[in-house]
């Protein structure tokens, strides 16, 4: 099976390693291209086998799944400039880029088509990837599946949820970095040293994520673990909902549901 990757940038890099390291798909089956030599070098010198090319139309021409990376303004030229096929495999990052406009950039719109939408944990193999599908086979979806959960976990929505997993899972995890960097600063001024600060929510964002993952518990029930009463922590919870913070994250989050 072979996998063209365009564009090696934030996620097409990732997503090229993270194939690398699984065990799929054989490295010496993916071609990754790229206008920009540098990024493709860097890929090719942790990853020897990977094929790399500047040339689009040369990375796509015998591959089974190629995987669209470049920027959604780029879709519909990069596209348009090679010719698929109706047995190829199309599979779209680009955020917001509907399967229509997908289908008005190539020649058979009737293709298989995906539109994935990870997140930059991808390059650690911790993604969450909403997928939707489009002309596809029970098989083709399996297929697709099985590689993005290589790469953390995947779920199939109907096309039309898409932006909101996006809000919730790739614009989602800046508001949790923005946490930590919050907590960061109030560890920070109670004396703690920046890179313990650092460590210490890290740490307890991934717990409190594994918590819930692991276990399928509700959050609710996690957070009355640790809510004493008259206790330290139901203190501070009561603060961060007297300063708006639910309400700010549906704010946030229905923001980036465009
Ligand atoms: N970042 C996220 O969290 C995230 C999440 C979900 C989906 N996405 C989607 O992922 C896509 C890629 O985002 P990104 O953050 O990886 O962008 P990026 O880092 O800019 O990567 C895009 C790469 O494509 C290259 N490129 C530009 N024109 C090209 C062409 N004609 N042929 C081949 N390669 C070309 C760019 O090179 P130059 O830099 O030289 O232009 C760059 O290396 C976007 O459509 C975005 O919507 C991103």
């Amino acid at each position: 099976m072979k996998i063209a990757i365009i564009g090696a940038g934030n996620m097409g890099g990732s997503i090229a390693q993270g194939l690398s390291m699984g065990k799929l798909v054989s490295t010496s089956d993916i071609t990754v291209s790229d206008l920009d030599s540098s990024k493709l070098e860097m890929l090719k010198s942790n990853y020897s086998e990977l094929h790399i090319t500047n040339n689009n139309e040369e990375a796509v021409s015998d591959a089974d799944i190629v995987i669209l990376a470049v920027k959604p303004w780029l879709v519909k030229p990069v596209l348009s400039a090679f010719d698929l096929k109706r047995k190829q495999i199309l599979v779209s990052i680009a955020a917001g880029i509907t399967f229509e406009q997908l289908a008005q950039s190539v020649l058979e719109p009737e293709m298989p088509m995906f539109r994935v939408i990870p997140n930059t944990a991808i390059s650690e193999l911790q993604s969450f990837n909403a997928i939707a599908t489009r002309h596809v086979t029970a098989e083709q979806e399996e297929l697709i599946l099985n590689i993005f959960n290589e790469m953390g976990t995947s779920i199939i929505l109907p096309e039309d949820k898409l932006s909101a997993a996006t809000a919730l899972a790739s614009c989602g995890i800046a508001y949790v970095l923005k946490y930590i960097q919050a907590a960061m600063q109030a560890g920070i001024e109670m004396g703690i040293r920046p890179v313990d600060a650092m460590n210490m929510v890290a740490q307890s964002v991934k717990g409190a994520g594994e918590l819930i993952l692991k276990n399928e518990t509700h959050p609710s029930i996690e957070i009355d673990k640790v809510t004493t009463p008259g206790g330290i922590t139901i203190k501070g919870l009561n603060e961060l909902e007297h300063a708006g913070f639910t309400s700010a994250v549906i704010r946030a989050m229905k923001a980036s549901n465009q």
